[in-house]
């Protein structure tokens, strides 16, 4: 764990960019340029890691009706392994019968191990601007932390995490909506970009394993680390579909199926973006 000291430099450095203090120079340069120097920049000291702190704690402080930790959740290594789990996931779970993304279950943790109620923990998954993380945000940030540097290998076993996988991919190829978009509208070509903003082809090995690999991520421009599960919101909503529910089978079977994409990949979040 790096310094607090240096931790409170790279926040400070991360709020100058966001307010464009980039400067003439750096305008003349191509904005992913830009956004890989950034990332050099902060790379060793991402303020992400204050949200794993803040989440490391409320991962091991006693909470709910029964007044217990999270450290006995199991993310698929068995109850408290966290090492290497979030590159394997989503995975079958025979305990709930079900696919489950990282943060489906966490929330299962936290209801079975703390008895605190899912609507509750899911009600505001997200942060506004400025605000503070959230529980899911922090918790999320923590748990991936773990995992850090681990293979990316998500399991296609259980005939349930190939048909998760199968429906994902068929979400990633439906077009409908307003502009008659898919995924694949924005994500299956080369080189393709909107605005500024480069468009990773994620059918493409190399861009999959680097996209599921970055999330969560800090999102300078927000102040904010953001969850995979933001990620397929985010992306639903600038498909113009309707708004994707927090811990959905299709945000899970679209995660799946990015991560069988992505396997052989190596996990790197919380990484740092624009
Ligand atoms: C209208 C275009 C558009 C559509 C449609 C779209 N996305 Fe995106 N997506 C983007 C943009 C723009 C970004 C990059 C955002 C950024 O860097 O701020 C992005 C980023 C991503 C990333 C992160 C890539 C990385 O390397 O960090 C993933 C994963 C992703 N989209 C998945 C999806 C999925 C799954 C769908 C379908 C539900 C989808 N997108 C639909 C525009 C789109």
């Amino acid at each position: 764990m790096r310094s607090v000291k240096h931790l409170a430099a790279s926040a400070a450095a991360a709020s100058l960019l966001t307010m464009g203090a980039f400067g003439p120079v750096a305008a003349q340069k191509s904005t992913e340029q830009g956004i890989q120097e950034y990332r050099d920049m902060l790379a060793d000291g991402n303020p992400a890691e204050l949200v794993e702190l803040l989440g490391e704690d409320l991962w091991t402080k006693p909470r709910g009706p029964k007044n217990a930790s999270l450290e006995q959740c199991d993310l698929g290594k068995g109850p408290g392994k966290l090492e290497g789990a979030v590159g394997q996931m989503p995975r079958f779970f025979s305990d709930t019968g079900k696919v489950m993304d990282v943060e489906s279950r966490i929330v299962h943790c936290i209801v079975t191990l703390q008895g605190r109620d899912a609507k509750e923990v899911t009600a505001k998954p997200f942060s506004g601007a400025g605000q503070r993380p959230t529980e899911m945000e922090s918790l999320v940030a923590y748990v991936y932390a773990q995992s850090r540097g681990t293979t990316i290998a998500v399991p296609q076993s259980h005939p349930e995490e190939i048909a998760s996988r199968a429906r994902g991919e068929k979400i990633f190829f439906f077009r409908g909506g307003p502009y008659d978009f898919s995924c694949a509208s924005c994500h299956a070509a080369d080189d393709q970009r909107i605005r500024l903003q480069g468009l990773p082809n994620l059918t493409k090995t190399e861009p999959a394993q680097a996209a599921f690999a970055a999330w969560p991520a800090y999102r300078v421009s927000q102040g904010a680390v953001r969850t995979m599960q933001w990620r397929m919101y985010d992306c639903f909503r600038q498909q113009r579909f309707p708004e994707l529910q927090y811990g959905s089978q299709a945000a899970i079977d679209l995660i799946t199926f990015l991560g069988v994409r992505a396997n052989g990949g190596t996990m790197q979040a919380t990484s740092i973006k624009r």
